[in-house]
């Protein structure tokens, strides 16, 4: 593996998984593989889960790590290529990636859908940028359209607690009052696609996800009829995709309880965190034996580590 945006980056995705999980059981196997080696970890959005769970990752594998908040420390990265840059933006990305790629042999970026133009945001342009100009392995910590390391540790969590060979995998919008980008659900189901699961996907009419994301998907506007029979309820919001970044309703009547749950065949909850408890999810399910929230974020850091891993053997 040399870049890891998404999906299509991975040649084995069991394989992968069982590295993750291997990981788990093994933490610092591979302590050598990352020796002498940097990570730079670029922020330009908020995190709590991907900033840790990638740091401790790569520390499980010997490398370096440098963190730096990019949206909040760096100078304002100018992104499109011939402007005159007399904005608030002090450093174009051409020479910001190529000295950044200087100092790291791997870097990792966030950087979120800004929710006002879907064209840009689904050209992925900051990523694009990099991986154009800092010449090292790029590792996608969430962009405008992914959450891979996310998808991933999801992957292994059903993998851990499935008890059918095949799984029915729920999908399901959440209500919030605030745009959010698609990125998770996107991520989540192009990572279900070639996963052995049944896959529902739910939500209100007008929060349809991109058709390339829902492949094989079926997608049931009726949430409790979406539920019935659910192994695994994946929970999060997302913001329209047709109406861009658009918040369409808020109808609390989508919100998991107990009563949702119990449409399930004993269904576990999911959810990539953070969540708002009582608007998304009500405390009953997350505080209750069938939330798998804690384990899945664990599971972030196996994700990592199997990515990271795979990045340094094809350094060797
Ligand atoms: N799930 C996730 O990516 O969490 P953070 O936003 O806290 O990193």
């Amino acid at each position: 593996m040399n870049h890891f945006l998404s999906i299509n980056d991975v040649t084995d995705l069991s394989q992968l998984i069982s590295s993750g999980i291997s990981a788990k059981r093994n933490p610092f196997g591979d302590i050598e593989l990352g020796k002498n080696k940097t990570i730079g970890l670029l922020f330009f959005n908020s995190s709590l889960r991907t900033r840790i769970s990638t740091q401790k990752a790569a520390q499980n594998l010997g490398l370096n790590v440098i963190t730096m908040n990019v949206g909040q420390d760096g100078w304002g990265l100018e992104m499109e290529e011939g402007v005159i840059m007399n904005g608030d933006k002090a450093e174009h990305v051409k020479e910001a990636a190529a000295v950044i790629g200087s100092y790291c042999d791997i870097i990792g970026i966030r950087s979120f859908a800004g929710l006002q133009d879907r064209e840009k945001d689904y050209s992925e342009q900051v990523f694009q940028q990099f991986k154009k100009y800092a010449e090292v392995p790029i590792v996608n910590l969430e962009s405008a359209t992914r959450h891979p390391l996310q998808s991933l540790a999801d992957c292994i969590t059903i993998e851990e607690f499935k008890i059918k060979q095949r799984p029915k995998v729920v999908l399901t919008w959440l209500p919030h009052f605030k745009a959010l980008p698609q990125a998770v659900a996107n991520s989540f189901c192009e990572w279900m696609n070639p996963m052995d699961v049944e896959l529902v996907i739910t939500h209100p009419e007008g929060y349809d996800l991109a058709p390339e994301f829902v492949g094989k998907g079926q997608v049931i506007y009726d949430q409790n009829k979406a539920l019935e029979g659910a192994d695994f309820v994946y929970g999060k919001n997302w913001s329209s995709y047709q109406h861009y970044g658009q918040v369409l309703t808020d109808d609390p009547s989508w919100m998991i309880t107990e009563a949702k749950m119990a449409l399930t065949d004993n269904g576990k909850f999911m959810h990539c965190l953070p969540l708002r408890r009582n608007m998304k999810v009500a405390d009953e399910v997350l505080d209750g034996p069938r939330s798998l929230v804690i384990e899945e974020a664990a599971n972030r850091e196996w994700s990592a580590q199997a990515v990271l891993r795979e990045i340094l053997l094809g350094m060797q």
